[in-house]
């Protein structure tokens, strides 16, 4: 391969990995995890206020899984490209709560991507079992609509 080949080619990567991190993450949408859980995030304000629907694959409890509503807000100062956001779940079957806190990445392929951390907090019925009611974890969302 000769040196101009080279250089198209080194600059069309660099192109391409500029226009990744250009590209802005959008929160509104259906999400996926994996564990198969799904969310559709709606109704963006212009404040970063945010609601939807979360249908989780899994649960601690022995109750049948129901939809589940969620509340969000996202970073919005600067309209950044790939916003920190968080949200909490209130779970219709069970009264458990989780919040995910985390961030929109657009990756090098350009696609979307929620790296999250969330914590979900178990009912106890007494003081002494408050140390076994929270549990923590991490869940990586790709965009489905
Ligand atoms: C419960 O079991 O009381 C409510 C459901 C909890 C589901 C958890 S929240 C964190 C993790 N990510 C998911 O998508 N589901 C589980």
């Amino acid at each position: 391969m000769d040196r101009l080949s080279i250089a198209l080619i080194l600059a069309l990567v660099a192109a391409s990995v500029s226009a990744a991190a250009k590209a802005k993450c959008v929160l509104t949408g259906s999400w996926i995890n994996e564990l198969g859980s799904n969310m559709t995030i709606s109704s963006m304000s212009k404040n970063g206020n945010f609601s939807g629907l979360y249908y989780t694959a899994v649960t601690a409890t022995k109750e049948k899984i129901k939809v589940s509503p969620l509340q969000g807000s996202q970073h919005h100062k600067n309209e950044q490209n790939q916003p920190t956001f968080g949200f909490t779940v209130n779970w219709s079957f069970s009264d458990s709560t989780t919040v995910f806190t985390g961030q929109c990445f657009v990756d090098k392929d350009g696609k979307e991507i929620l790296r999250t951390t969330w914590l979900l907090r178990q009912e106890v019925h007494n003081l002494r079992d408050d140390w076994k009611a929270t549990s923590i974890g991490s869940n990586v969302f790709t965009r489905f609509q």
